[in-house]
C-alpha cells in the first residue's frame, strides 16, 4: 500500500500525485480544459452562492464499471 490511510480525504499528502485524469499512455486528454474551467467557474460558483452545501448524503451507483454518483443533491442559497 502507498499510503498508510488512503481512505483520509488529504489534499496536503505528499507525494502529491493525483489519479482523477488517469495515467500513463491513456493520461486525460482534457485535463488542461477542465482545469482552466475549474480555476475560472469555482470561484465564481463560491462567490454566487456562498452557502453552497450538500443538501443530502450523496448517492452512489451501485457498479464495478462507471463507478461514481449517483445523485448527488446541493443547496443553493447565496447567505453563508
Ligand atoms: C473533470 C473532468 C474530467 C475528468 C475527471 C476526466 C478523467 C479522465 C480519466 C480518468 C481518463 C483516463 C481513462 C482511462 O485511463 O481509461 C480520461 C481520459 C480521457 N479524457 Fe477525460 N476527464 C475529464 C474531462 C475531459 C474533457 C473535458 C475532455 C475533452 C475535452 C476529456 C477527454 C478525454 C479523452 C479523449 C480521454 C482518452 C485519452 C486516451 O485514452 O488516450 N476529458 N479522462
Amino acid at each position: 500500500m502507498r499510503f498508510a490511510d488512503p481512505g483520509r480525504f488529504d489534499p496536503d499528502r505528499s507525494p502529491f500525485v493525483p489519479l482523477s485524469f488517469g495515467a500513463g499512455g491513456h493520461y486525460c486528454l482534457g485535463a488542461p480544459l477542465s482545469r482552466l474551467e475549474a480555476r475560472i467557474a469555482l470561484p465564481r460558483l463560491l462567490s454566487r452562492f456562498p452557502g453552497l452545501a450538500m443538501a443530502a448524503p450523496p448517492v452512489r451507483r451501485d457498479a464495478w464499471i462507471g463507478r461514481g454518483l449517483d445523485r448527488s443533491s446541493i443547496a443553493l442559497t447565496s447567505a453563508a
